[in-house]
C-alpha cells in the first residue's frame, strides 16, 4: 500500500508542493542575510534552538559581520533586525505599525484573547485614556499609596526576623494590588477572587501565546480551541466580565440614587470611572481590566524584581536611597514633586532596567511598502525590530558590565535629560518610541517609586546566603532570575515616615 502510494506521481507532486511551500514561507522574505540558517536544517530545529539560546550573540555577530540589517528566523516567521542608528527612522515612519504587529503575533482575534484586541484596538480608546488620565495624575497617588502598606503587610508581614519571600507570588501580588486600586477601583482592588482572575489571566494568556507559536500558522485557528491555556483564557475572560458587570451596575445604581435624592454621587479616580465616561465605548469593562493587567503587570513586576535584586546586591546604596526618599517627602509631601525629586531612586531603577535589556526594541510591521534611507525596499508584511545593544555598549557606557546605581544620576546632574527613567532614547529604548511609545511609563515610574519608598523605609533586603542572581535570556527577551531567593525583615528602628 505504502509502496503504491510512494510510487505514484501524484504523491510525489503533493510532497514537492508542500516542500516548496514550506521553503517559500520560511525563506522568501529574507531580504537581508539570515544569521541562523544552517545547512541541512530543513525543519529549522537548529535555527529555533539557536534563536532561543543565543539570540543576543547571533544578532550582535550578524550586525557586526554584515554592517547593516540582518534577518533572524524565529518560531513562526522571520524578523529583520535594523542597527540602532535607524531608530529615528523607525519612530517616525508612518508605513510602520506596532499595533498591527502585536494583534497578529499575539492572536488578538481569538476568543478569550479579547484583552489584547482591546489593548491594541484601532479606536485607541484605552491608549488615549492612559495618556490623558493616568499619566502624571496627582489625584491617583494617595489611592495607590494607601494600597501599598496593606499589600506589603499581607505578603511580607512585620517579622523582624529574616524570611525568604515567595519570589513570584509576592512580587506579582504587591504590584498587582496597588495598581488595581486605580485600574479597578476600591470595590475589587483587594478582592481575593478578582486578584486571582487577573493574575491567572496574564499567566494563562502568555502561556497560550507561547503554545500557539509552537504550531504552524495554518493549524493555529483550529488548535486554540483545544489547547488548555487558550481554554483557560476563555473561561477567565467570562469570569472577569461577570465580576466587572457587577461593579458597573453598582456604580450606575449609586449615580441613579444620588440623582433621585438630589445629592452628590461618589467620585472615583480609576479606569472604571474614566471608561464609563467615554462616549460610545464598545469594550466590556472586564476586557479593559484584563488588557491593563496584561500591559502593566508582567512588565512592571519583572523590573520590580530586578530592582529588588540590585538593591539587595548593593547594600551601599540603601542609606543614600533612604535619605533621598526622606528628603523628598519631607520637602514636598506625598505628590508628583516628591517623586520627581527622588533622582537617585530614578537612576537606580533605570540602571536595573539596563541589567535586563531586551535584545531588540521598536518592533513594527510594515503596513505599506517602504524604503530604508539607503533605498532598500521593505515589502508590506515585513516584521522589523531595532538592535538595543547601545544599552550595554562600552561606546555608550563606561564599564557597562558594572552595576552603577549613580550612573544615570550623574548623567542627569551633567544636564543629560534623556537619563530620566521615563525618557526613551536610541541608547535606552526600553519604553519604545514615536507614536507607540509606552503610555504607561509615567504610571510605572510613579508606582514603582512609591512601592520602593515603602520598602526601603520599612524593610531590610538581602539575597539568601549572599547568592548571586543573574538575569535569564530566552530568545530576544531577558528577565529577572526566576530562581532568586530574596530575604526580607521588618526594620527594628522606628522610621519617621509619612506613609
Ligand atoms: C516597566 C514597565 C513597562 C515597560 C518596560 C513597558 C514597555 C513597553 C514597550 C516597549 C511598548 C512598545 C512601545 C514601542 O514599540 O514603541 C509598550 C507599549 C504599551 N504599554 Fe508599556 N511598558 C511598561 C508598563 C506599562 C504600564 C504600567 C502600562 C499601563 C498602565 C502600559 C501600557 C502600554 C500600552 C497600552 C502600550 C501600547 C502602545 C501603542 O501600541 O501605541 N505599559 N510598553
Amino acid at each position: 500500500m505504502l509502496f503504491e502510494l510512494f510510487s505514484s506521481g501524484l504523491a510525489w507532486t503533493v510532497l514537492a508542493i508542500v516542500g516548496v511551500g514550506y521553503y517559500w514561507t520560511t525563506n522568501q522574505r529574507s531580504i537581508f542575510p539570515i544569521v541562523n540558517d544552517y545547512p541541512g536544517d530543513f525543519f529549522r530545529r537548529k535555527a529555533y534552538r539557536e534563536y532561543r539560546k543565543n539570540a543576543k550573540k547571533l544578532i550582535a555577530d550578524g550586525l557586526a559581520k554584515h554592517c547593516g540589517p540582518i534577518t533572524i528566523m524565529v518560531p513562526g516567521g522571520t524578523k529583520v533586525v535594523l542597527p540602532s542608528a535607524l531608530s529615528d527612522w523607525v519612530k517616525t515612519n508612518r508605513d510602520l505599525d506596532h499595533q498591527e504587529l502585536i494583534r497578529e503575533e499575539y492572536f488578538a482575534r481569538y476568543p478569550g484573547f479579547e484583552a489584547q484586541s482591546t489593548l491594541h484596538s484601532s479606536d485607541r480608546m484605552l491608549i488615549d485614556l492612559l495618556r490623558s488620565k493616568l499619566s502624571q495624575n496627582a489625584a491617583i497617588l494617595p489611592t495607590v499609596n494607601q494600597h501599598i502598606a496593606p499589600a506589603l503587610q499581607h505578603h511580607w508581614g512585620d517579622s523582624e526576623l529574616w524570611q525568604t519571600i515567595n519570589w513570584d507570588d509576592d512580587t506579582t501580588g504587591i504590584i498587582s494590588q496597588a495598581a488595581a486600586s486605580v485600574f479597578v477601583g476600591p470595590e475589587k482592588a483587594a478582592d481575593a477572587e478578582w486578584q486571582t482572575v487577573v493574575q491567572a489571566y496574564v499567566r494563562e494568556y502568555f502561556a497560550a501565546v507561547g503554545d500557539l507559536h509552537t504550531w504552524r500558522a495554518p493549524l493555529r485557528p483550529i488548535m486554540h480551541w483545544f489547547l488548555p491555556h487558550s481554554s483557560a483564557c476563555r473561561d477567565l475572560i467570562r469570569r472577569a466580565r461577570l465580576i466587572m458587570d457587577g461593579v458597573i451596575q453598582k456604580r450606575k445604581q449609586e449615580a441613579h440614587e444620588a440623582e433621585m435624592q438630589d445629592s452628590e454621587a461618589p467620585i472615583y479616580h480609576d479606569v472604571v470611572a474614566w471608561t464609563m465616561q467615554v462616549p460610545g465605548n464598545k469594550h466590556p469593562a472586564g476586557d479593559v481590566q484584563l488588557a491593563l493587567a496584561m500591559a502593566a503587570l508582567f512588565t512592571t513586576t519583572e523590573l520590580f524584581k530586578q530592582i529588588l535584586i540590585d538593591i539587595a546586591t548593593h547594600p551601599e546604596l540603601v542609606e543614600p536611597l533612604r535619605r533621598n526618599i526622606r528628603d523628598s517627602l519631607s520637602t514636598h509631601g506625598l505628590g508628583l514633586a516628591a517623586l520627581a525629586n527622588m533622582e537617585l531612586l530614578d537612576s537606580v531603577m533605570k540602571e536595573s532596567q539596563r541589567q535586563v535589556p531586551p535584545t531588540v526594541g521598536l518592533e513594527r510591521k510594515v503596513i505599506r511598502d517602504t524604503s530604508l534611507p539607503d533605498g532598500t525596499r521593505l515589502p508590506r508584511g515585513t516584521h522589523i525590530m531595532v538592535d538595543s545593544s547601545d544599552m550595554w555598549s562600552p561606546k555608550v557606557h563606561e564599564n557597562p558590565d558594572v552595576y552603577d546605581g549613580y550612573r544615570f544620576f550623574k548623567r542627569r546632574q551633567a544636564g543629560n535629560k534623556a537619563s530620566q527613567f521615563v525618557q526613551s532614547s536610541q541608547e535606552h529604548n526600553v519604553f519604545g518610541g514615536g507614536r507607540h511609545i509606552c503610555p504607561g511609563r509615567f504610571f510605572a515610574s510613579d508606582e514603582l517609586k512609591l512601592r520602593l519608598a515603602h520598602i526601603l523605609l520599612k524593610y531590610d533586603l538581602r539575597l539568601k546566603g549572599g547568592s548571586c542572581s543573574r538575569p535569564v535570556q530566552f530568545g530576544v527577551f531577558v528577565g529577572a532570575n526566576p530562581m532568586t531567593q530574596l530575604e526580607v525583615r521588618r526594620r527594628a528602628e522606628p522610621e519617621v515616615c509619612i506613609f
